[in-house]
Formats: C-alpha cells, sequence, structure tokens
C-alpha cells in the first residue's frame, strides 16, 4: 500500500458513503475499508468486531452484507466513469481481506447502471405487508437475470404446498430464536439510534405468512397471533448459490444488492427472513426441499410499499482507514 496524502482522498470518502448504503443483518454494517494511496486502490475488509456472534456464527451473513457493500463499490466506480478491477479475496493469509477494487478503463456507465445507481437511495428494507398489488412478472424475469449475472440463482417460491413449507421453517427458527434469551439480547442490542430505529419494530412481526424478527419481543405480550395478510406477503423468493464458499457469499451479496436496486428502481422493495438460513438443520432441508440442491443464502419477500423507513449509517471517517492511520481516529 503507498502512502501519498494526508487527509482522505474525496473519492474514498465517496466510495466507502456509497458501500454503505448496502443492507446489512440488522444495521450490524460488518464493513470497513482501507484507502490504498492516491488512485491506487480501495481495500473492503470484514469487520469482525460487529459480526452478530449468536445470529451469525460462522461470519456468512456478514460477508452477504459486504458483498452487497461491494456491488455498492463497483457501481459507484462505474458512475465515476470508469470500469471498476475487483480482486475477490486477493490474499489468502488475510481473510478479513475480502475485496480490492480497483479503477480500470475509462468507460461511461450506461442507462441500466444509472438506473441502479440512482435507485441506491431509495432502497429500504421492508418488514411487515406489502400493498395488494402483485410483483409483474417481467420485473421478476429481470431480477432473476440479475442475479443470473452474479453468479447466483433467485427462485420464486409460489406454489402452496412449497410456501407453506417455507413459511414452516421460518416460523420453527423464528420461534427457537425467540425462545433464546443470548439470541433475543443480541437482536435487542441492534435496535436504537445506531442501529434499526425503534419506530420500525413496533408492529407485531407476525403479520405475513412469513414470521418476522421480533426485535423488541412484542409477541410476549400478545396472547393472541395477529391477522396473518396472506394476500400481501408479497412474492416469496430464495437467493442460492451452487456451491458454499466465502466466494459464493461474496456472490449472494452482489447478487442480492443487484436485484433489490433494479427491483427499487421499480418501486419495489424487499423484506428479509433469514431465520432458517441460520440454523444447521432447516438451511439443510431448504436445500433438499426446496432449492434443488442449492445453497440458499437468502429469503425474501418483494412488493410494493407506500413507507420507507431509513435507516442511518456510519459516517465515512468511522469506517474508512487511510495512511495508516486507523478508522475513527482524527485526522
Ligand atoms: C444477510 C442479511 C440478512 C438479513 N436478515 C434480516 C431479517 O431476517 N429480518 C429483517 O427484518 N431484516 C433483515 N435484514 C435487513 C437488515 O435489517 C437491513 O438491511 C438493515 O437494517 C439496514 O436497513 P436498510 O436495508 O433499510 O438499509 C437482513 C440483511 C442482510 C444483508
Amino acid at each position: 500500500m503507498s502512502l501519498t496524502h494526508e487527509a482522505p482522498g474525496r473519492v474514498a470518502l465517496h466510495l466507502a458513503r456509497t458501500a454503505a448504503l448496502a443492507p446489512s443483518p440488522h444495521n450490524s454494517q460488518p464493513w470497513s475499508f482501507v484507502e490504498e494511496g492516491h488512485d491506487h486502490g480501495f481495500e473492503l475488509r470484514l469487520d469482525g468486531g460487529r459480526r452478530l456472534i449468536l445470529t451469525d456464527p460462522g461470519g456468512r451473513e456478514a460477508v452477504i452484507a459486504c458483498g452487497a457493500a461491494l456491488f455498492n463499490v463497483r457501481l459507484a466506480v462505474r458512475r465515476l466513469g470508469f470500469r471498476p478491477a475487483v480482486d475477490l479475496l486477493p490474499d489468502p493469509g488475510d481473510p478479513g481481506h475480502l475485496a480490492h477494487v480497483g479503477c480500470a478503463a475509462h468507460a461511461p456507465a450506461g442507462p441500466d447502471e444509472m438506473l441502479l445507481a440512482r435507485a441506491m437511495p431509495r432502497r429500504h428494507t421492508h418488514r411487515g405487508p406489502f400493498e395488494p398489488d402483485p410483483v409483474p412478472d417481467p420485473l421478476l424475469d429481470a431480477l432473476r437475470d440479475h442475479a443470473r449475472a452474479e453468479g447466483a440463482v433467485l427462485q420464486i417460491v409460489d406454489e402452496p404446498e412449497r410456501l407453506r413449507l417455507l413459511a414452516d421453517l421460518v416460523r420453527t427458527a423464528e420461534d427457537t430464536h425467540r425462545a433464546d434469551a443470548g439470541h433475543a439480547a443480541e437482536l435487542a442490542r441492534c435496535v436504537g439510534p445506531h442501529g434499526i430505529p425503534r419506530e420500525v419494530c413496533r408492529r407485531h412481526p407476525d403479520g405475513t405468512l412469513l414470521a418476522g424478527r421480533d426485535y423488541l419481543g412484542l409477541s410476549w405480550y400478545f396472547a393472541r397471533q395477529p391477522k396473518r395478510w396472506s394476500p400481501r406477503t408479497g412474492t416469496v423468493a430464495i437467493l442460492s448459490t451452487r456451491y458454499d464458499t466465502r466466494q459464493d457469499w461474496l456472490r449472494s451479496g452482489q447478487a442480492l444488492q443487484r436485484l433489490l436496486l433494479h427491483a427499487a428502481a421499480h418501486d419495489v422493495m424487499a423484506a428479509f427472513h433469514t431465520q432458517p438460513l441460520e440454523l444447521p438443520a432447516p438451511r439443510a432441508r431448504m436445500r433438499t426441499r426446496l432449492t434443488a440442491g442449492l445453497h440458499p443464502q437468502v429469503v425474501l419477500r418483494l412488493g410494493r410499499t407506500t413507507r420507507a423507513w431509513p435507516t442511518p449509517r456510519r459516517a465515512p471517517v468511522e469506517t474508512l482507514a487511510h495512511d495508516g492511520v486507523p478508522a475513527g481516529c482524527p485526522r
């Protein structure tokens, strides 16, 4: 790494800010960045200290989030007028170094890339029921194409029996999480001014076919289940990969963000239901019964919504290291 100037470059700050718009498990933002000298490149690193130890013991979801951040960096570089040169997991001796991104040849961004780039600040995670109008088939086809272009597979779960099975697996995993005091405490710590805003979590989490995260332990206060708005569950989809290595997790994250941005550009948002993927048995069952042997990485509901809930992000000075000065230090 060359150390050539004192303040972080504006490009690096821009890339760090854009990367951080990615989704991450319960807004844990498990990433950090290093600016490599003047225009020499941008490192994406896993911040292992921000991983959710009980929810995500293997770090798979944290790496997926970093993959989503990487897609944002690629898009930001395209918007600046360059092709990104991406090296995934460039240093086998340093597993936290997830990617190196440099600027290659000059080439203006095309209209499709601009569409995705403009959707970045508009994309938000949804929780609860969607509007009743379905996601159009041509849009679902386009989302499948986007996932495939990044080396992942998006499968729509619309057959009633398969949907029921998935709903059962989500329910069972969510019940296991809710009954585990350590897990519930980890989830509750994610709520607040720096994580998921409290007002987002005030609705009962079980308002659709797929059980939601109970961030505030609300389900304990209700003797009866709330009304389930089955028709307003939206379109249920599973994003999977052929293998299950760290490369595949990074690929899933890039595919995830690419399809979420395309959806957001068409006013469709996503809700996440990744609970069964965090426990070995339900994840294995999903693999054999629902994804034809592919490794399930993310479970989503897609639909239209009139409400958007922005969540806060750490400032780039907290995540971006430069010239040997660690992130968060005064410069
Ligand atoms: C791998 C992964 C798993 C997630 N799992 C859930 C989930 O099960 N429930 C949920 O409500 N949100 C989930 N999220 C969404 C995050 O909570 C959300 O991205 C974060 O709060 C930031 O908000 P934003 O997406 O609106 O920017 C997940 C995100 C990622 C990347």
